[in-house]
């Protein structure tokens, strides 16, 4: 495992843009690239909750010549990220790593979901993602580089109450596979990072309006802390892997989802009937 030390030698100076950057896991990856010698761009769309954000990541930074920078950005406005892109790229050239984490999760039974719901978690979650590979891979051709798109567990596995959350998550991975094959001649590197339920912000909201057998599935995988998926996130980008799922629960359920789908849909039959 990459030490430390280790990470500091790979990932100083690096140019790191972080959308969801201002909260929970991206706020984790945030610190932990500044931590080690990274410039860290964080994007989200609240002006304050960027600046506190970059106030406390900015604490962490080895050396006063990084840069930790916010910017209010929506991502699933193809032009506003376009725009911002092109401003990028004339101040700073192309990034090294692009962290696409910004994402919302709107559960609930699909018969009571307003259709928008369902518009909403794909204009973020999924075209979030395609839009800012869309505006940066132009740019990283030349110099290569690293994405890793955040999905979740439910990108593999179609989950309770999560038809909204399930359908934009699979795009991810879905977009990343085919992304992963044509980007290897420009030596651009893409992960996807799946990670179980997760102590966020996000995850806090969730729970509020979380259906019953949705917590009774989740519940099997367990919660993660921000800085451990964000640890897990980092190791698993610089070996080069491109499905990067944290834990050794998700791990299990991962594997036993491929090689046996039908035993994870009677486990999860079982939970929801019991829920
Ligand atoms: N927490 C979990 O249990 C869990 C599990 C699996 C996967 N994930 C995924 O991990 C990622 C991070 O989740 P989290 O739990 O850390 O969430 P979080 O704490 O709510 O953070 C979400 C971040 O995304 C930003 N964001 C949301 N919509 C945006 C938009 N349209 N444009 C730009 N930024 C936007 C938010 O800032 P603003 O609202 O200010 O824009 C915030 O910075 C998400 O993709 C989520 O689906 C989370």
């Amino acid at each position: 495992m990459a030490g430390r030390r280790n990470l500091s030698a790979i990932l100083t100076n690096k140019k790191v843009i972080i959308t969801g950057g201002s909260s929970g896991i991206g706020k984790a990856a945030a610190k932990l690239f500044a931590a080690n010698g990274a410039h860290v761009f964080i994007i989200a769309r609240r002006k304050d909750v960027l600046k506190q954000a970059a106030d406390e990541i900015g604490s962490l930074v080895l050396s006063k010549a990084q840069k930790i920078i916010w910017v209010s950005v929506d991502v699933s406005d193809r032009e506003q990220v376009e725009a911002w892109a092109q401003k990028y790229h004339e101040e700073y050239g192309a990034p090294d790593i692009i962290i696409n984490g910004a994402g919302i999760v709107l559960p609930g039974y699909f018969e009571e979901l307003p259709y928008d719901s369902f518009d909403d978690t794909m204009k973020i979650d999924y075209y979030g993602v395609l839009n800012m590979c869309h505006a940066f891979i132009p740019m990283m051709k030349t110099g290569g580089g690293h994405i890793v798109n955040i999905s979740s567990m439910a990108g593999f596995l179609g989950v309770f109450g999560y038809t909204t959350y399930s359908a934009a998550k699979f795009a991810v991975i879905g977009f990343s596979q085919s992304l992963r094959s044509e980007m290897k001649r420009y030596s651009i590197n893409i992960s996807v990072l799946c990670p179980p339920d997760t102590d966020t912000p996000q995850l806090e909201e969730e729970m509020k309006v979380r259906p019953k057998e949705t917590k009774a599935v989740a519940e099997g995988a367990g919660v993660m802390s921000a800085d451990e998926v964000a640890q897990d996130m980092v190791i698993g980008m610089i070996k080069k892997r491109f499905m990067i799922v944290p834990s050794i629960n998700a791990k299990f359920v991962y594997l036993v989802q491929r090689i046996m789908p039908s035993l994870v849909e009677w486990i999860m039959d079982m939970q929801i009937k019991k829920a």
